[in-house]
């Protein structure tokens, strides 16, 4: 999202540049249809992932992994989405729908008018971002409740003013934000919601839990209260193996601001916080987001986390798990590596920000036979990545002598992990978003872009990085251990000009069968809307699968069981304007577009990016 382009690290963990200017006379990458540029970077010192250099990845049954035909450059354009010529899609759930359909609360778009922040919290809120998808019994293709993330909504957009006017318009705002859970089903070939009892929806008022080292800090305090209240900022989202959905917080800090005095603490700066924030205003009718009340001091560290929701329990209060660090959350991919022991991946969306991963302390399900979640046990780590192509995890623990020094407990170092970071020497990237764990075992991570760099790294090798890369790597001991392999998967920049176009990944999930599905959310090239493409691992090759409307973003993904149906988010159409387009509804020019969920099938019914 726009809102990501800041800087908050001043440190100066820039270890590699005075060594890669020679090292990096542009380093040569897999992707962009440069099949054979692979053996050059192979041949370097940073060689490490094995790959087959051109020979097409194949399916279980043989065939390529992507056989549909692309949406061509010269169709990826305009007001409303364009899909390849093999597939369909239809549209789930605008912002403002009721998660309940019999309740008939529906706000449709209508100019001029807005739901009642009552409605909203009964209604699909807005910035829809990642999801998942929990099939009935586990197995459905046809039934199961839809976790979706709505990460923000600006002022205009939500409200129709520039800032709000009332505590009422905060309100809306909030409920808004946050996560649905909605029950859809497959009738009669169309997807729709159904009246469900784990129908519910999480926004920023809900009460909350933490759980994990930082739970009861006096950090986590404000003089007002102890109880945690609302999630914020959800971008994108992880799922566990027993069963329940984790939506990341990523930029809170935008929600705060300061009606009076208030000089920022180092920390504050290093997490972003400003008088002004993001221009939303709540703080100047919600004291809860006014820096500068002292009611309230550090509730700004209650938010940053990773949530986990247990969509089965609408009851439920859900629960901030702190061992997973304290930033601003892009996303967090789970795996489960050696000993059963669960692998958490995860990117701190920010320029020159940190990429982290947590281990839990032992086999997951063990774990939770006694009680435990093994979200809260476990170790936490930021990864320097060599110029050599080794990387190192660097564990987050106050054992460590130079965290000791500056911090009082783990608490502290989880709730400031940045700062921690810091003091580690961990690698500044080009703004962290997505990973996803493949099935060969090798992680991929989006860096979107950084148009701040002005020195290449050998893990970031443009300087300014405009269009941004993908890396990707394989960590020892079965993502367990501390150190990794990795290279450079794919420069967005090198495919400009060609069928290929495409600029700041984002979104990214590797299928089963190793497709990777790359997201877009900036300004693309070749006069192309935001896009979804698949790529071929082994090749680089990528196929535009999808795009979507002006001014949008595509996010999320999530699949039935079969993978025969995918859905995928278009987010802030227009940016709000119905003079470019008013999705979901035709171009008329009037109707207020509104973020919402396409449905993807292959026409012969196969599996999506096949
Ligand atoms: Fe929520 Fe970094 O996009
Ligand atoms: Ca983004
Ligand atoms: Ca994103």
């Amino acid at each position: 999202m726009d809102h990501d382009d800041g800087i908050s690290n001043p440190s100066d963990n820039r270890p590699f540049h005075a060594v890669l200017a020679a090292n990096l006379s542009r380093r040569k990458i897999l992707a962009g249809g440069l099949a054979t540029a692979a053996s050059a970077f192979l041949a370097g010192p940073g060689a490490a992932v094995a790959a087959s250099g051109g020979t097409p990845a194949r399916d279980g049954a043989g065939r390529p992994l992507i056989g549909f035909r692309p949406v061509p450059v010269a169709a990826g354009s305009g007001p409303m989405p364009r899909i390849s010529e093999d597939y369909e899609f239809q549209v789930l759930i605008p912002w403002g729908e009721p998660i309940q359909p019999g309740s008939g609360i529906a706000w449709r778009g209508e100019p001029n008018s807005r739901p009642s922040p009552d409605e909203q919290a009964q209604q699909v809120g807005i910035g829809h971002d990642g999801m998942c998808f929990f099939a009935e019994n586990g197995k459905s293709n046809e039934r199961g409740l839809l976790a979706i993330n709505h990460e923000f909504g600006d002022n205009l957009h939500v409200l129709g003013k520039p800032a709000p006017a009332s505590l009422d318009d905060v309100r809306l705002s909030q409920h808004a934000h946050g996560v649905s859970v909605v029950e859809i089903r497959k009738l009669a070939g169309v997807w729709q919601t159904v009246d469900s009892p784990k129908a519910r929806r999480i926004h920023g008022n809900t009460p909350m839990a933490f759980s994990g080292p930082a739970a009861g800090h006096p950090l986590l305090q404000t003089p007002a209260g102890s109880e945690p209240a609302g999630t914020l900022n959800n971008c994108a989202n992880g799922n566990t193996p027993w069963g329940t959905y984790l939506t990341c917080e990523e930029n809170f800090n935008g929600y705060f601001g300061a009606t009076g005095a208030w000089t920022p603490t180092e920390a504050q700066a290093r997490y972003g916080l400003t008088a002004a924030g993001f221009g939303y205003g709540w703080h100047n009718f919600d004291a809860r987001f006014d820096l500068s009340n002292p009611d309230y001091r550090n509730e700004e560290n209650r938010f940053g986390w990773v949530v986990e929701v247990d969509p089965a329990d609408p009851a439920q209060a859900p629960i901030k798990r702190t061992a997973l660090g304290r930033f601003k959350h892009e996303g967090v991919a789970l795996t489960v590596g050696r000993g059963g022991r669960v692998v958490a991946y995860m990117g701190d969306d920010e320029a020159f920000d940190y990429v982290y991963k947590f281990v839990s302390g032992r086999n997951w399900k063990s774990m939770r036979a006694q009680g435990l979640s093994p979200l809260d046990h476990g170790s936490l780590y930021v990864a320097r990545f060599n110029d050599d192509g080794s990387g190192d995890w660097l564990e987050l623990t106050i054992d460590d002598p130079a965290l000791a020094a500056r911090f009082a407990d783990q608490a502290e170092v989880l709730t400031y992990v940045r700062l921690a970071a810091d003091l580690l020497g961990a690698t500044p990237m080009d703004r962290p978003e997505w990973a996803t764990v493949a099935p060969s075992g090798e992680v991929y991570l989006t860096l979107t872009n950084n148009s701040s760099r002005t020195v290449a790294t050998a893990a970031n090798p443009q300087a300014p990085n405009s269009d941004g890369h993908i890396i990707r790597w394989r960590d020892s001991e079965q993502h367990t251990g501390t150190t990794f392999r990795w290279e450079v998967f794919l420069l967005a920049s090198d495919t400009h000009g060609t069928e290929q176009s495409c600029s700041d990944p984002d979104g990214l999930w590797a299928d089963p069968d190793g497709r990777l599905f790359i997201q877009t959310d900036g300004g693309q090239k070749d006069g192309l809307n935001n896009q979804m493409l698949v790529a071929d691992p082994s090749t680089g090759e990528l196929r535009r699968l999808f795009t979507g409307v002006t001014a949008d973003e595509i996010t999320g993904i999530a699949v039935t069981p079969d993978r025969r149906t995918m859905f995928v988010n278009i987010q802030h159409p227009g940016n709000g304007n119905p003079a470019l387009t008013n999705f979901p509804a035709p171009p008329d020019g009037v109707t207020i577009p509104r973020d919402a969920t396409c449905v993807i099938t292959r026409r012969d019914g196969g599996v999506i990016g096949s």
